[in-house]
């Protein structure tokens, strides 16, 4: 079966938010140290201490967006404790991650340095489990505050006249899990309190995230939009694929089985039915859709790589991850309504990362290539399509489609249609259907990343082995562009007429 994809060019869904290609960093294993920060006497090249590699690759990337200090970390964390002399800041134990001593080496002024550095927005997330209001106010006054005010004067001290601009500021993370293990009732209301005294100064307006629900908590999305929705811009949503039938056991990232690449798949298009019904939910108090849904932490989830510690949550990332990537951003660019921000877990080094770093090596991985191929959505506007593709059917699971799609225009007029082939067994010919071009004539181009098995990944002996590559298997006759995609692989095509 010939698939086929009709692309209404005249018919603007939305606008695709940057921050949907956002990202994730904590203090967990060798995200934050080796990974981002080598610090200042490091022999690997580095600028005040962050490694030069890291920060042109996520600039090449467009990374709009980066989430910090976690994740779990986020509810141990205590801020002062990583401000002044670097020698003298308090070391602590990180008891989520691998029970570690975290030195407090890279803190806010790090932080905020690095996001000035990559030209990205920081999203802060406080404390609401183990800290106060008053530490988390304090927090948003060192930042913000330009003026005569304690915090503001500390900052001085430390070296920082000037006051940062800080948009995003999330109250708390998971305080249904490892922040704090509350109900929604109760978390609702520490919301409610914390936030008031989350407070714009001068001219920085804060952006007010809520901590949301995990995965298909519907009852903790009803009971905090009842209760916070009038206090709050955005609240979150954690949802990570797994592969395996517990977290105990959660599936390798290479050598897998290849029955699971489908299983995979299916779970990672399960996001779909979550950003449905969260959002009916939140369209019941919040029919303007004024409030985002920022899934904030989301990605594959696998068993940490042989002879790393179970704590730094290490995995390879293979072409499987490539396709997670894929499809889970054509999700969230065709719910670009609700979804204002997402951010892949995470960063470097942990989980599904965009980067892996071995001492003064670093190699981008599939998934990076993914989202470095689909900056080109970064703010255009998402186009209406309809798809008719094939379903694969699987022995162990419910079927798939064969092919995931999303288009938009930029500003300058070009048109960016980017397809997944789900299938890693055959390829798969779609017909475009281009309607509503203002010109026929249409220059085509593409870019296309596929691998030669289903765990083809980079590594740091090889780091080319799974990189993109022009595409040309594709025909234009005036009305229709038929295209050959390879098996298991991700292509972007870029259109623009005179
Ligand atoms: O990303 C790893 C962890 O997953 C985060 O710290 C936490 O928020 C989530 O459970």
């Amino acid at each position: 079966m010939t698939n086929r994809l009709t692309i209404n060019a005249d018919r603007i869904k939305g606008t695709i938010n940057r921050n949907i290609y956002g990202h994730f960093s904590e203090h967990l294993g060798r995200c934050i140290y080796e990974g981002l920060w080598v610090g200042e006497d490091s022999p690997i090249p580095n600028t005040k201490g962050i490694r030069n590699d890291v920060v042109a690759a996520l600039k090449q990337m467009k990374i709009p967006v980066l989430r910090w200090p976690g994740g779990c970390f986020a509810d141990e964390y205590h801020w002062k404790d990583g401000i002044g002399p670097r020698e003298q800041r308090k070391r602590m134990i990180n008891t989520h991650w691998g029970g570690v001593v975290e030195n407090n080496h890279f803190g806010t002024h790090e932080f905020l340095m690095l996001c000035e550095m990559l030209e990205c927005e920081p999203y802060i997330n406080g404390n609401v489990g183990s800290g106060t209001v008053q530490e988390m106010s304090e927090w948003v006054e060192y930042m913000t505050f330009e003026g005569v005010s304690p915090m503001a004067e500390l900052r001085e001290l430390n070296g920082r006249a000037e006051p940062w601009k800080v948009k995003y500021f999330g109250v708390g993370n998971e305080n249904w899990g490892c922040g704090g293990n509350m109900r929604p009732e109760y978390y609702a209301d520490l919301y409610r309190q914390f936030q008031t005294y989350v407070r714009n100064y001068g001219d920085n307006r804060i952006h007010k995230i809520a901590c949301g629900p995990n995965s298909d908590d519907y009852h903790w999305m009803e009971t905090l939009m009842k209760q916070a929705h009038r206090f709050m811009d955005s609240t979150t949503l954690h949802y990570y694929t797994i592969t395996g039938d517990s977290w105990q056991e959660k599936g390798a990232a290479t050598g897998f089985p290849e029955q699971l690449w489908a299983r995979t798949m299916k779970k990672a298009l399960y996001m779909e039915e979550l950003l449905v019904k969260h959002s009916a939910i939140m369209d019941q108090y919040d029919p303007e859709k004024r409030i985002g849904l920022l899934v904030d932490e989301w990605g594959t989830w696998f068993d940490v790589e042989p002879g790393t510690n179970p704590g730094f949550l290490y995995q390879q990332n293979t072409i499987r991850d490539a396709l997670v990537a894929g499809i889970t951003l054509h999700l969230f660019n065709q719910h670009c309504d609700r979804v204002q921000m997402a951010n892949l877990a995470q960063l470097v080094n942990v989980l599904q990362a965009v980067i892996l770093t071995e001492g003064e090596k670093m190699l981008l991985t599939p998934t990076y290539h993914v989202f470095n191929m689909f900056k080109v959505h970064q703010d255009a506007q998402l186009l209406d399509i309809h798809l008719t593709t094939k379903e694969l059917k699987s022995d162990i699971d419910d079927a798939i489609p064969q092919i995931s799609s999303s288009a938009s225009i930029d500003a300058s007029g070009k048109i960016h249609i980017s397809l997944c082939n789900l299938d890693h067994l055959a390829s798969a010919k779609v017909d475009l259907d281009l309607r509503g071009l203002t010109n026929e004539n249409v220059r085509v181009s593409g870019t296309t990343l596929t691998a030669d098995s289903v765990d083809g990944h980079n590594t740091f002996e090889n780091p080319d082995r799974v990189a993109p590559a022009p595409f040309t298997s594709f025909a234009w006759d005036g009305k229709l562009l038929k295209v050959d995609l390879s098996p298991m692989s991700v292509t972007v095509l870029e259109l623009m007429t005179d």
